[in-house]
């Protein structure tokens, strides 16, 4: 029978015959399927992982943190923190175009990703560490959605390995692990709760790997997004409190940093920025509806976004389906 526990047990006795003693890098990005993996390849293999977050400074309020302390707590990882948001501003300076903005971070990404994961490599190869032990593999969180989306069919097998990992160079390369290969979205939160993952790690909602660069509609700065995260924590907060995180599919908060607005606040007009609330109920994010959420949190967004971000004097709802609109702006 398919218990959390089952699979935990099957998935750990895999992972430590397929590793014996070599070591193992995972890249986490703050969702939920690598956080699982990793954790799941943790509880097999303890400090023979290391993990490696790039932060990219794209993610929302709180989110880096959750890794850096609330999942290592949780698991006891040993985690290399590469803090990489200078260098994708740097990058991303002045860049509007959205698929220009994907292409930057992703190229980004693979430079951080790959020094942090020479950087394991030399380290374990170097002092004690003989061949034997040496860095043999990477985690992905492969679902098994993704394996039959990629024609790959053969999912039952647990554990894949293959060479020419996406990105990295060759003198780089890792065979994968992918724990969870097998499972669909919500048999991985269960796995992850049952591994005792934070609570906003296992059940947050679907986000894109740019982050909040393609919510800003425009340049992406250090003040934009400063002024997006505060938007974006308030919108999440309040739909917590409403109890409606499982209505909801994803909610984007776009900010249109190149479109001003007039406004009044006091005794004085001001010239600021919309956020764009963006709401969906879909079932795979190929289609999608807007949420009918409640007047009343609505409201109180509207109301808590104005008067706790000085900038933005104006919050709208997004009311289109998709299609003829994607669920992101960008
Ligand atoms: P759209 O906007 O195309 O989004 O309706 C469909 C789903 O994909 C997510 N999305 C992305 N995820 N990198 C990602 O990892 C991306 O560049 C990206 N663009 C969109 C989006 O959040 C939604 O869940």
């Amino acid at each position: 029978t398919w218990t959390a526990a089952n699979i935990v047990e099957e998935q750990v006795a895999a992972i430590r015959e397929l590793v014996g003693n070599k070591h193992v890098i995972c890249g986490l990005s703050g969702g939920v399927d690598s956080a699982v993996a990793g954790a799941l390849v943790q509880r097999a293999i303890g400090d023979q992982l290391t993990c490696v977050f790039v932060d990219h400074g794209l993610l929302r309020k709180g989110e880096a943190e959750q890794v850096e302390q609330d999942f290592v707590a949780a698991t006891g990882v040993e985690l290399k923190v590469v803090d990489a948001s200078k260098q994708f501003l740097d990058a991303l300076a002045g860049v509007t175009d959205p698929e220009r903005k994907r292409k930057i971070i992703g190229a980004e990404f693979i430079t951080s990703f790959e020094q942090a994961a020479r950087e394991i490599v030399l380290a374990k190869s170097g002092g004690s560490g003989s061949a034997d032990e040496s860095v043999e593999f990477l985690v992905q969180g492969t679902l098994y959605p993704d394996v039959v989306e990629s024609g790959g069919g053969e999912g039952a097998a647990n554990i894949k390995s293959h060479h020419n990992v996406g990105g990295l160079p060759d003198d780089l390369q890792f065979k994968l692990i992918e724990p969870l290969r097998t499972l669909f979205k919500d048999e991985v939160r269960a796995v992850g709760e049952q591994l005792g993952l934070p609570r906003g790690m296992v059940w947050r909602h679907p986000f894109p790997g740019p982050g909040l660069a393609i919510r800003i509609v425009g340049a992406v700065d250090h003040e934009r997004l400063a002024i997006l995260r505060e938007a974006d924590a308030i919108v999440r907060a309040e739909v917590t409190a409403a109890g409606l995180d499982d209505e909801i599919w994803q909610f984007p908060v776009v900010l249109l940093a190149d479109v001003r607005s007039v406004g009044v606040q006091g005794d004085g007009r001001t010239y600021g920025h919309p956020i764009v609330l963006r709401p969906v109920s879909s079932e795979d994010a190929m289609t999608a509806d807007w949420s009918r959420l409640p007047y009343e949190l609505l409201e109180r967004i509207s109301s808590k976004i104005t008067n706790g971000v000085r900038e933005v004097n104006r919050v709208v709802l997004d009311l289109t389906s998709k299609p003829p609109a994607t669920i992101e702006w960008e």
